[in-house]
């Protein structure tokens, strides 16, 4: 396993690993993506393994333009008017797939496609220079805690991948909004920073998230149980006590173990800290025999609804 620092070079050298069907962890805006040249097999197979995820659980395909997404899936108005308004950027859009040489298991032999054009520079650097789209699914084992940090990624992932191509921390923190265009009424099958307030702003219709128990799986990454911490979590806890761990919104308690989301009570903060700082306190909670992680009340207006609810995914057991 190599970490290739972020340069022209090293871009490049991330590119050719690509090509030569191997498997390089990457940046993005959201979180750190496991990427897979979309047209190897064998790639798209090595992704599927070293997750650990079940092959009925599609990748999204990144590409770095809205003309590159065009040749993989075809856009109706609204999938056209998202695209136009978010792209570059956290929103994954689900469209009728085209006929391509995008491996039939990296969309799970779903005649849709999810397709995203990350904002984050390095990751469309490196879509450009293998000059084809990436499969790339979050840089964690199934079902377990993303990764925002290329540490977190080498901490879980060093043994089973190629290289880790290191662009610093993820600037948002949490995996991007998706939306399925595929049929008349769009729908969003996972919350993320661009809110759905802000997406029924842009179109004719007025959309809810339909976030459904597991017996109306859509999307398979709405597993109820996901984003999982070794440590049990505690959540809306409001009064921890001494020798608690604590994972606090605002000011955090003095004599407490823990950290603060954010002090200022700013939920993009609190988005952007809130998988490393789970990482963190569930290596403190190892640390201390297991104990549980009490997490603080979330307000669940703007970004607070997607970390809502990846909070209550990762302390189902
Ligand atoms: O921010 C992100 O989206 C990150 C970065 C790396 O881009 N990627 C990511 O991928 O979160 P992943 O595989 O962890 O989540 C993709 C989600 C899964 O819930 C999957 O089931 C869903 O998108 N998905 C992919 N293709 C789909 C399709 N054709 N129909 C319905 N859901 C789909
Ligand atoms: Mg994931």
């Amino acid at each position: 396993m190599k970490i290739i620092t972020n340069s022209v070079e090293g871009i490049k050298e991330a590119a050719e690993i690509l090509a030569g069907d191997g498997v390089v962890a990457f940046p993005t805006e959201t979180v750190y993506g496991l990427g897979a040249n979309a047209f190897s097999k064998e790639a798209v197979t090595k992704i599927y393994k070293i997750k650990g995820r079940p092959s009925f659980n599609p990748l999204i395909i990144h590409v770095d333009s809205y003309e590159m997404a065009r040749q993989y899936g075809v856009f109706n108005k609204s999938a056209n008017i998202l695209a136009q308004k978010y792209w570059p950027g956290p929103l994954t859009i689900i469209v009728k797939k085209r006929e391509s040489d995008v491996v039939v298991s990296a969309t799970a032999k779903l005649e849709t496609i999810a397709l995203r054009c990350p904002s984050n520079i390095i990751a469309r650097k490196l879509i450009t220079e293998l000059d084809k789209p990436i499969a790339a699914p979050s840089a964690n084992k199934s079902g377990k805690l993303t990764c925002t940090s290329p540490r977190d990624v080498f901490a879980k992932l060093k043994n089973s991948i190629d290289a880790i191509l290191d662009g610093g921390d993820a600037e948002l923190g949490l995996e991007s909004t998706v939306i399925d265009c595929s049929l008349e009424r769009p729908s969003i099958l996972r919350l993320g920073n661009i809110t759905s307030e802000e997406i029924n702003s842009c179109l004719d219709y007025s959309i809810a998230p339909s976030i459904k128990t597991e017996k109306q799986i859509k999307s398979p990454g709405q597993l109820l149980k996901h984003y999982s911490p070794e440590a049990d979590l505690i959540l809306n806890a409001n009064r921890p006590r001494q020798g608690d761990i604590f994972l606090s919104f605002g000011p955090h308690p003095k004599e407490i173990d823990g950290l603060t989301l954010t002090e200022s009570k700013n939920l993009v903060e609190a988005a952007k800290n809130l998988f490393t700082f789970l990482h963190k306190l569930d290596r403190l909670s190892k640390a201390k025999g297991g104990i549980p992680i009490k997490v603080a009340p979330i307000p669940t207006n703007g970004v607070g609804a997607a970390i809502n609810d990846r909070l209550i995914r990762a302390a189902e057991r």
